[in-house]
């Protein structure tokens, strides 16, 4: 038995239950983690309220959280790239398990080994928001050195990771942020830096990509903001954006996929101190509800991630 962040229906904070969970034996494919340190993501949440129940489904309970890092535990079937003892980081298999959490169980595709220069809580960073970065830019978006990025919320954990991999791969970055924020962003390398009330006209005809990711940005507002053959992506998927992504033209909504070789490649970034985010509290797993819930019901800024340690 080991204990784990569950929840037995769909709601808001008060469904969160710290239980006792056996996650069993490690099926084909999959592996078993001891977790020392996961990390939240705005979909945990989402995810816990029901907004994804379509996909989600109604078993339960249901754990918590998909970020991690850890020590595995144990190997399923035809597992082949880790064994027993190896430091790693991923996401929770969402059906099996949650990474808020003891033991986790993960399939081997959503993991990777962890660079030694990285500590767990770093680690648990980047799964969900490094990747969405990475592959926002660099598949959806084909950014090319030498072009330049508008990034909406420039210091979320997407934000700034997609600053930090934009600057690293040669692409100017300018961005927006709260106005209490801007020193921040600008020791990140943000040139212009604009505040969330900012008049897109003002920025006419002057990126390669809008990268929407915080607050909201309308298509049109990002096109006015685009060079000749400038793309748009927006990581805040909805119905209608769907619709608009199908039609020609440069608007693209993307949902980010679990791929070992981008996980890979953010992990060995931020072993090499490239991809840094934000940590704002670390709390044991004990501890993690009552966080959890502020986190949720907080209106003022997120000042880093919640990691939550076991
Ligand atoms: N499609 C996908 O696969 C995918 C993957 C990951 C995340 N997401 C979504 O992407 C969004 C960002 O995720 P995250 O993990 O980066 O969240 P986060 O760390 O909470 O960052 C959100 C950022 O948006 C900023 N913000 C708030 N109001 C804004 C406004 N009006 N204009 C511009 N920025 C504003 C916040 O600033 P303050 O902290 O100052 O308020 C914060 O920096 C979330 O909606 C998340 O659900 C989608």
């Amino acid at each position: 038995m080991s204990k784990r962040i569950q929840y037995h229906q769909y709601g808001g904070p008060e469904v969160m239950r710290l239980e006792d969970f056996d996650p069993g034996r490690p099926g084909p494919g999959q592996v078993l983690v001891r977790v020392r340190a996961a990390s939240t993501n705005p979909m945990d949440a989402e995810i816990r309220r029901g907004s994804l129940k379509m996909m989600t489904g109604r078993n339960f309970p249901r754990g918590l959280g998909h970020d991690f890092a850890g020590v595995v535990e144990a190997v399923g079937e035809g597992v082949t790239r880790f064994r027993v003892g190896d430091e790693v980081l991923g996401g929770a298999d969402p059906k099996a398990s949650g990474a808020f959490a003891e033991l986790v169980v993960a399939d081997q595709e959503a993991v990777v080994d962890k660079p030694a220069a990285l500590s767990f809580e770093a680690a648990a960073t980047l799964p969900v928001a490094a990747v969405t970065a990475y592959q926002a830019l660099l598949k959806k978006g084909r950014l090319k050195p030498g072009e330049s990025v508008f990034v909406t919320g420039c210091l979320g954990a997407v934000g700034r990771t997609a600053v930090q991999i934009a600057r690293a791969h040669g692409v100017s970055v300018s961005g927006s942020c709260r106005s209490t924020a801007m020193a921040e962003a600008r020791q990140l390398g943000v040139a212009p830096i604009v505040d969330f009330d900012f008049d897109p006209a003002k920025l006419a005809g002057r990126f390669d990509l809008v990268l929407i990711a915080g607050g909201a940005l309308s298509a049109k507002a990002a096109r006015t903001m685009l060079k000749r053959g400038g793309r748009i992506v927006d990581i805040k998927p909805t119905p209608a954006k769907f619709v608009r992504s199908a039609l020609p033209g440069p608007f693209q909504v993307m949902i980010a996929k679990v791929d070992r070789e981008d996980l890979a490649e953010v992990a060995r970034a931020a072993g090499a101190g490239t991809i840094q985010l934000a940590v704002n509290r670390t709390v044991p797993l004990a501890e993690a509800i009552p966080a959890l819930t502020e986190l949720e019901q907080r209106r003022t800024p997120s000042g880093g991630k919640l990691i939550i340690t076991t």
